[in-house]
């Protein structure tokens, strides 16, 4: 199950697309996360493998990627420019900011600045959406961040913007307080406060929701067994409790071993649906089957974990009874185990 193993299941090849919040972008209901393409996820994936990846994606449809300038320290984004310069379908390119540096001072010069090395890195003259990439809170409520934005947006180097936030709170906190466009948030069987707490606003003021790690950073794949040792350069070996960063971008929060053993419980209530769909698959679909979500952003490191990721919206929802059983294992074994910011 899972590891694209050149075994797909036969379905339909579609790929629906869903309206980004206010920006009124048409965009595939699965997108590409382009951190693997970068660094962090282990050996380092070649440009061949990427583009490789990315380009199975956009066979079944997908025109949506996520990157960042941090990604491979502009490694993603360099090698999504040189995509999508060769590619002959419009693809909306999500780039975040705001983690370059620790002084990042969220001024009109510093933001300027971001935009214009990221239209360099990518071959645009403006940015299609650029997101803030999980900065201090403190930052966020100051306000001033919005405002150089918005002079940005105005000089024309960037298109749109949207917020990547690490807790529901800031992601209410920018709906009320600011132009964003989009919220990108940890969305996920393991990660299930958003759909109460955060989804229902969302929809309410057309803003659109980018859902990321949908895959526990691979966990809900159900491929990995306890004890499995990931790459020293794999951040989850170097950040799995958080050590570096917010804890809750790697298995989305859950300790590893927990993670594995809930991955196999949430297999099992899934046995009977999608019979010919693996279990990232009918992770993936469990995400879709939210309307407030614009796009499923599953990140991929070859052409089969991509192909079968896109592959997702040609399945039907899972049923009410699926979604009631998980709902059922979250509040009784996963919510408690969540670390971090929430
Ligand atoms: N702060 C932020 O704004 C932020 C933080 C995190 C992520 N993101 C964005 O969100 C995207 C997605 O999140 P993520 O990559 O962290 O986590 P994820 O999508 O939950 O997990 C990605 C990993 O799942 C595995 N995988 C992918 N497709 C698979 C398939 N079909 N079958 C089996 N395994 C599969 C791969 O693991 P292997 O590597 O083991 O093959 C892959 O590296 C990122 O690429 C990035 O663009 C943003």
């Amino acid at each position: 199950m899972g590891k694209g193993s050149g075994k797909l299941p036969a379905l339909q090849t579609v790929m629906l697309k869903r309206i980004l919040g206010k920006s009124g972008y048409q965009v595939s209901e699965v997108g590409f996360g382009a951190w693997q393409i970068g660094a962090d996820w282990g050996e380092e994936v070649s440009r061949e493998s990427a583009n490789e990846a990315l380009q199975a994606a956009v066979n079944a449809g997908m025109n949506f990627i996520d990157t960042a300038d941090v990604y491979g320290g502009g490694r993603s984004e360099e090698i999504v420019g040189a995509f999508i310069r060769e590619c002959e379908e419009k693809l909306y390119v999500a780039t975040k900011m705001g983690r370059a540096t620790e002084e990042w001072n969220s001024g009109y010069d510093e933001v300027a600045r971001a935009a214009e090395a990221s239209c360099e890195r990518l071959g645009v003259d403006s940015l299609d959406l650029v997101q803030l990439h999980c900065i201090p809170e403190e930052t966020l409520h100051a306000g001033q961040v919005f405002e150089s934005l918005e002079k940005v947006k105005q000089r024309g180097l960037i298109k749109q913007y949207g917020v990547s936030v690490e807790t529901i709170d800031e992601g209410l906190f920018c709906i009320a307080n600011s132009e964003a466009v989009s919220l990108q948030v940890i969305f996920n069987i393991f990660r299930q406060r958003v759909i109460s707490d955060l989804l229902p606003v969302a929809m309410e003021n057309q803003v659109g929701i980018i859902a990321r790690v949908p895959l526990a950073s691979g966990l809900l794949s159900g491929r990995f067994a306890r004890g499995h040792e990931f790459g020293e350069n794999d951040h989850r070996s170097f950040n799995c409790d958080g050590q570096l960063f917010n804890v809750g971008e790697t298995f989305a929060g859950v300790p590893f071993a927990d993670g594995v053993d809930l991955a196999g419980q949430v297999s099992d209530l899934l046995d009977e649906e999608c019979s010919e769909a693996s279990l990232a698959q009918k992770s993936l679909r469990w995400v879709l089957d939210h309307e407030a979500v614009s796009t499923v952003i599953p990140g991929a490191k070859n052409a089969s974990q991509s192909s079968e990721n896109a592959n997702v919206s040609g399945i039907s929802p899972l049923s009410e009874q699926a979604h009631s059983d998980l709902r059922r294992l979250y509040d009784a074994q996963i919510d408690s185990r969540v670390r971090g910011r929430y």
